[in-house]
């Protein structure tokens, strides 16, 4: 037990001592950036102290590398309008269908099913209700795209786990997951 006394004494002094030595040095910091944020420029550069907002809006009318514009509102209009204008800017191969199928078993099938009957785990227990069948929705290319990028109702959007190409290779997958239902 002394000897415990004593070395805990020992520790507080030490620990005293290396905390109050020379003021004039910067003292060491444990994870310093839970006490000072790093401040980031919109262009990439860091800046050392601002306060000036790097939330800047693109400039009007440009694209950021990679992505792709979609022009049609989350709307029923814009759905619509999607189900009837929107065409898959893809070949129909194998390649598109089997990478779209590999997403959808990633991202779809755990509410409808690997076979689109709408018959997927979250929907055997119950976590989701409502999820259709794809045979009894009259949708297109163009409105499977549309419910990807904005979700309906229960489902959630999937725009930002899929690439657009991505988005349309799950499209191809579940129009012939439909084709297959309807046989
Ligand atoms: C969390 C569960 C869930 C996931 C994950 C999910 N969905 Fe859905 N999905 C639903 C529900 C619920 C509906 C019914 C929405 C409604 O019409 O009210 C639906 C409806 C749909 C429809 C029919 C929409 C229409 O126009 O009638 C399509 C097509 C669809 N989903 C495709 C997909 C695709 C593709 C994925 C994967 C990228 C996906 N869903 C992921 C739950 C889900």
């Amino acid at each position: 037990m002394r000897k415990y006394i004593q070395f805990s004494v020992t520790l507080i002094v030490l620990l005293g001592l290396t905390a109050c030595s020379s003021k004039r040095e910067r003292q060491p910091q444990y994870m310093p950036d839970m006490y000072v944020a790093v401040p980031y420029e919109a262009d990439g550069a860091v800046k050392v102290s601002s306060n000036i907002s790097s939330n800047r809006k693109p400039v009007e009318g440009t694209i950021a590398r990679g992505k792709v514009p979609y022009e049609y509102t989350d709307t029923n209009e814009g759905y619509e309008k999607a189900k009837e204008q929107l065409i898959s800017p893809l070949a129909k191969n194998e390649e598109n269908l089997d990478n779209g199928k590999m997403m959808y078993g990633i991202y779809c099938a755990t509410c409808h099913g690997t076979k689109g009957d709408g018959n997927g785990v979250l929907s055997q227990r119950e976590k989701f209700l409502g999820i259709p069948n794809y045979k009894d929705r009259d949708i297109t290319e163009g409105s499977i795209y549309h419910v990807i990028m904005y979700g309906k109702n229960l489902m959630g959007s999937h725009a930002s786990q899929l690439t657009h190409k991505e988005r349309w290779q799950v499209v191809q997958y579940v129009e012939k997951l439909r084709n297959d239902l309807m046989k």
